[in-house]
């Protein structure tokens, strides 16, 4: 590697210390360095003058990142002890469904949801007959049927969950010019993820002095820039819980930021299944694989050379 990287280079970071030749075999004796001596100035002067704008590229990056970011001035989420962080945790399934309600209940009138299909709830928070019913609670623009006409019909397992508007010009007419962005991935698609989601939706707070905000616009320290235009959605009681889960705003945030971590990653929880089978499997492989390494090569390791000076005679 270093070799080959020297020899593009041509800085030579391999060096070639001549042919030492024990009389029948040549052997070139190649040894790593890293002293510059008998570098050219030419080389020299390449190399620092690389090292010099490479490293001005990434502090002018830097600043440059920077400087947007402390333009936002948006608060940093806190880190919330999710009970699916950490590689072997699988997702809150009751908190899924929880979260999906509240969905269902405040969500669903303004985003929509596109890339989950009613089917996907099967096995992770509803049973087939219930999936079924909450698909049949939709409905569902389908056609052209015979005579070429669109229609309307119950929904059924194989649907996606039906946008709240029929374009994006009319969820921007009614809701002040902003879009409500499709949350099928939203959690994935903001940093800080589920912790951000949690933040957001819980962090409204009045704006601070010298804060204008225009018509519609609401302050939270956690959206860049401060001025959102989804208002506050989760108060105490604003949806209702099946499970008789006592509906406060954190809660209700928590779980459907559980929910939308589901819907952004579905395969989570067998993708971490597949972990600790693969990790258990490989370390079985890797014991026998090393036993038999040791196995194989047990002659050649223990095998020793000697030499007989023949004697002058
Ligand atoms: C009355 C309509 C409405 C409701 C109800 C609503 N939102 Fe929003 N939401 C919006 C609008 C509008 C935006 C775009 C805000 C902007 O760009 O300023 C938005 C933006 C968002 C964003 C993106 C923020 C970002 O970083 O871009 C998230 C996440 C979000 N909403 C989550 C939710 C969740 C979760 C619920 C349900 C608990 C919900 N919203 C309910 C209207 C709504």
């Amino acid at each position: 590697m270093a070799a080959t990287v020297g020899r593009i280079c041509g800085a030579r970071l391999l060096k070639n210390y001549g042919l030492v030749t024990p009389q029948v075999l040549k052997i070139t004796v190649c040894q790593l360095s890293t002293s510059t001596h008998g570098w050219t100035r030419n080389r020299k002067l390449l190399l620092s003058t690389l090292g010099v704008v490479g490293g001005g590229v990434g502090a002018l990056l830097f600043a440059l990142e920077q400087s947007v970011q402390a333009s936002e001035g948006e608060a940093h989420p806190a880190h919330q002890p999710w009970s699916h962080n950490g590689w072997f945790q699988s997702l809150d399934h009751a908190s899924i469904r929880r979260g999906y309600e509240v969905y269902k209940q405040v969500c669903k009138a303004c985003h929509s949801l596109q890339y989950i299909a009613f089917r996907n709830l099967v096995g992770v928070t509803h049973s087939e007959e219930a999936a079924k019913a909450e698909a049949a609670e939709v409905m569902i623009r389908d056609g052209p049927d015979e005579q070429g006409n669109y229609f309307e019909r119950p929904g059924k397992l194989s649907d996606y969950f039906p946008s709240p508007y029929p374009n994006e010009n009319a969820a921007r007419a009614a809701n002040n010019g902003a879009y409500p962005p499709d949350l099928s991935l939203i959690c994935s698609g903001r940093k800080g993820g589920e912790d951000y989601i949690f933040a957001l939706l819980t962090g409204y707070m009045d704006a601070p002095a010298g804060v204008i905000l225009r018509e519609g616009q609401n302050y939270n320290p956690y959206f860049p820039g401060g001025a959102i235009s989804m208002a506050q959605v989760l108060f105490n009681e604003a949806a209702e819980y099946s499970d008789g889960t006592p509906a406060t705003a954190s809660q209700l945030a928590k779980d459907v930021a559980t929910f939308l971590r589901w819907c952004s990653e579905p395969e989570l929880d067998d993708r971490r299944l597949m972990t600790i089978k693969v990790i258990g499997m490989f370390s079985m492989l890797a014991a026998i694989v090393y036993y038999f390494k040791r196995h194989k090569w047990t002659t050649m390791k223990s095998r020793k050379l000697a030499y007989k000076p023949v004697s002058k005679k």
